[in-house]
């Protein structure tokens, strides 16, 4: 029996000082990391158990709105299962990688999905959306690529600038741990076989923004009210978002038949390190 979990919750929950962060050593996903990155989102992936709790949490969240942008959209694995539960509403995808993009466009046009555009832009300065009447925006696993607070800053502005007291927000992400130990101890239980995915996880826990930077940027830049959630003891990940509402049995049957189609151990890992574990924080 392995005590690593055990000392891995006593570190996190004793030690006061958080990890230094160190940025990504790149911010646009490109070249092998892409392909690396796409395949964790399979059903056997270590993205799947994780990417099927967001597209529930996505879908209550956002149940009601019309345009629905995705802040830094990647390949397009998340978004386009959401566009596919979710058919009533438009979604608008936005990334800086072109590889990304190329492989978003070909996913949804193969899914037959004709609810989702793409569009390449920096999702700091977000230009042209003012006027789309967006009523919705999520942005999963990104933050954590951008340089700097600065750069954290500059988004949350720029959200604020689309939205107004009914907008639904949706985000996900990393959130930083205490320990570099910590760090290891998750990228070998978690972060699947393939090295570059390895090390990719590696470089996203390292380069995580801290649950205080969140909530003091969030304070200073935001003018829509949101909740935070995290893991119940060691806070490695972050959902802000606002009030959920009500979603249809139709789609909650949706959501139910692609965890069926996880693979064993994600099904696992979704009803129990991320269903009962996720919950409101003050
Ligand atoms: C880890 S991927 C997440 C993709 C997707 N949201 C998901 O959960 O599957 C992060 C994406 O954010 C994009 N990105 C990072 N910084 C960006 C920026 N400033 N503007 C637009 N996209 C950005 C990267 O190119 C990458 O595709």
């Amino acid at each position: 029996m392995s005590f690593k979990p055990l000392v891995t919750i006593l570190r996190e929950v004793v030690c006061k000082q958080y990890f230094e962060r160190m940025p990504e050593p790149e911010t646009i996903m490109t070249g092998e990391k892409v392909q690396a990155f796409d395949a964790e989102g399979n059903p056997d992936g270590t993205m799947a158990a994780p990417h099927l709790y967001i597209i529930s949490q996505v879908s209550r969240t956002i149940s009601g709105c019309k345009r629905v942008l995705d802040l830094g959209c990647g390949s397009g694995q998340l978004l386009c299962q959401v566009a596919e539960i979710n058919p009533e509403i438009h979604f608008t995808g936005v990334d800086l990688s072109e590889e990304m993009l190329k492989r978003a466009k070909i996913r949804a046009e193969s899914m037959n999905l004709s609810n989702v555009e793409f569009i390449k832009q920096d999702f700091t300065e977000v230009q042209g959306l003012q006027d789309k009447r967006i009523d919705g925006i999520m942005c999963v696993y990104a933050l954590h690529h951008l340089n700097d607070l600065q750069s954290l800053k500059k988004f949350f502005k720029a959200v604020n600038s689309l939205v107004n007291q009914d907008t639904s927000i949706f985000i996900f992400d990393f959130c930083r741990l205490h320990s570099e130990k910590s760090i290891d101890f998750f990228v070998e239980y978690r972060g699947g076989e393939r090295p570059l995915s390895r090390e990719d996880f590696r470089n996203s826990l390292k380069a995580a923004f801290s649950l205080n930077e969140f909530k003091m940027l969030l304070d200073e830049e935001l003018q829509r009210k949101v909740d935070f959630f995290s893991t119940r003891v060691m806070k490695f990940c972050l959902m802000i978002k606002t009030k959920e509402k009500f979603i249809s049995e139709e789609k909650l049957d949706k959501i139910d038949q692609k965890l069926s189609l996880l693979s064993q151990r994600n099904q696992k890992i979704y009803n129990n390190a991320f269903c009962k574990q996720i919950c409101k924080i003050g």
